[in-house]
């Protein structure tokens, strides 16, 4: 079988360290993987760092499209994916996530009828103001195997009308879903549906014990000492608005004055603090010594970062959900989250951009340390399930 895997932002290239580990390890012999980055992401901490680090074989193409409008870029990415489609002929084209890599790699495959994995699938935040709601649902209805990762996803495809069988299939024991319409062969109307746990479940229980052995970010900062809290920013609700930005750094000085906080800063937050907060609150977050503003860190580092913190504070999807593998309390930087059981379970706090109800979850967890993390994302094995069904669905032709 011959998967084209396409890649380009940076939690993309960390979730294919598993995929590509699990081929490496287990099937060898049956699966060969052809890797195309589309060069979404591109700086050497957003991108190379993680291929030199979680052994990820070297992108077989790079697209080179940059940073551009999504449209330009989305259609530089449709363009180049398209032309690899015709040349390497694959029996599958495997998509992560929600981003604009994913679109592209959607749009171009569904068009010239190669099917589509989409690894991810069914996480919805109902909120269509979110490029990445868009990606998401044009990649699952174009999709002929889905793959979530939640119950949540799971209700939620129900919903949108694929046809989920509940029996599900024998294996693994934490996987459920559908084995179709007897054997018939899926296609883009007539897709599967499994549910099969996360696939940055298996990377963070792989390279969790690693990552302590390798890394000596916790000495580096100077973090043995005191508590402190994990930050990210990136969302474009977030950086791109002067007042969202300005109140969630506003929280971070409260913050600061209790607890070190630090914030391995995404380029486009890096990029767009300068121009909009003012600058007396930029004065004040640089010079302070209690807020350590980085740049971007290893996943091996950011992973250390996360289990040696007290809380985690994020708009981003990965990073909420590796508090909780790490068994951390969360405050998410966002109105809605499509990982809806970690809030649920009360290991998470909705805050969005509002400097009372951050103060208010901070209060919270300051008092009410959460001790149960139930194993809502898997066994730590889905890398493997999926394989085990794409092949499975490739022979029935
Ligand atoms: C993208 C994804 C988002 C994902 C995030 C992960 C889309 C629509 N968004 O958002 O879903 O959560 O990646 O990090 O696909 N930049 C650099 N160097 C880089 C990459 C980006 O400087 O290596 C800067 C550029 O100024 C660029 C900006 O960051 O314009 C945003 O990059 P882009 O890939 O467009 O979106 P992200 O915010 O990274
Ligand atoms: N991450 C990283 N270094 C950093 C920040 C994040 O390695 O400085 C990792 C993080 O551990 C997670 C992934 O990047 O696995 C999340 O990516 P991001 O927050 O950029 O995007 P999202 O998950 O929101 O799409």
């Amino acid at each position: 079988m011959k998967l084209v895997t396409i890649i380009g932002a940076r939690p993309q290239i960390i979730k294919a360290a598993a995929l590509s580990r699990a081929i490496r390890n287990n099937y060898a012999d049956q699966i060969q993987e052809v890797i195309v980055h589309t060069g979404q992401h591109y700086d050497d901490n957003m991108s190379q760092v993680f291929f030199d680090e979680l052994h990820i074989p070297r992108p077989d193409y790079n697209l080179h499209v940059g940073s551009a409008s999504h449209g330009v870029q989305t259609a530089r990415m449709t363009e180049g994916i398209e032309d690899i489609l015709f040349k390497e002929q694959p029996d599958y084209i495997v998509l992560y996530g929600d981003t604009n890599s994913t679109l592209a790699g959607a749009v171009a495959a569904a068009k010239i009828h190669v099917p589509i994995v989409h690894i991810e699938a069914g996480l919805r935040s109902f909120n269509k103001a979110m490029p990445e709601e868009i990606n998401r649902i044009v990649c699952d209805h174009c999709s002929t195997l889905l793959f979530t990762p939640t119950k949540a996803g799971l209700k939620n495809l129900k919903r949108e009308g694929f046809t989920i069988d509940e029996c599900g299939p024998s294996t693994p024991s934490t996987s459920s879903g559908t084995e179709g319409s007897g054997t018939a062969k899926p296609t883009i109307d007539n897709p599967k549906v499994y549910h099969c746990g996360d696939i940055m479940y298996d990377n963070s229980l792989h390279f969790a014990a690693i990552a302590e052995e390798k890394t000596d970010i916790i000495q580096r900062l100077e973090l043995t000492a005191k508590p402190y809290i994990l930050a990210t920013i990136h969302r474009d609700t977030n950086t791109d608005h002067p007042e969202r930005l300005s109140a969630i750094f506003r929280s971070i000085i409260k913050l600061s004055e209790e607890c070190q906080v630090v914030l391995p800063l995404h380029p486009r937050t890096a990029k767009l603090l300068k121009t909009n907060l003012d600058e007396t609150l930029q004065k004040h977050i640089f010079s302070c010594q209690n807020i350590k503003l980085i740049p971007p860190v290893s996943f091996l580092e950011m992973i250390t970062l996360e289990r040696h913190a007290l809380l985690v504070m994020t708009d981003s999807g990965g990073v909420q959900k590796e508090a909780y593998f790490f068994k951390k309390p969360c405050i998410i930087l966002r109105p809605e989250t499509e990982w809806v059981e970690i809030v649920e379970t009360g290991n998470a706090v909705l805050a969005d951009a509002d400097q009372g109800r951050i103060m208010q979850a901070w209060q919270h967890f300051k008092v009410n340390p959460p001790t149960v993390f139930p194993e809502i994302f898997g066994d730590g094995h889905a890398a493997e399930f999926m394989l085990e069904k794409m092949l499975l669905a490739n022979t029935n032709c």
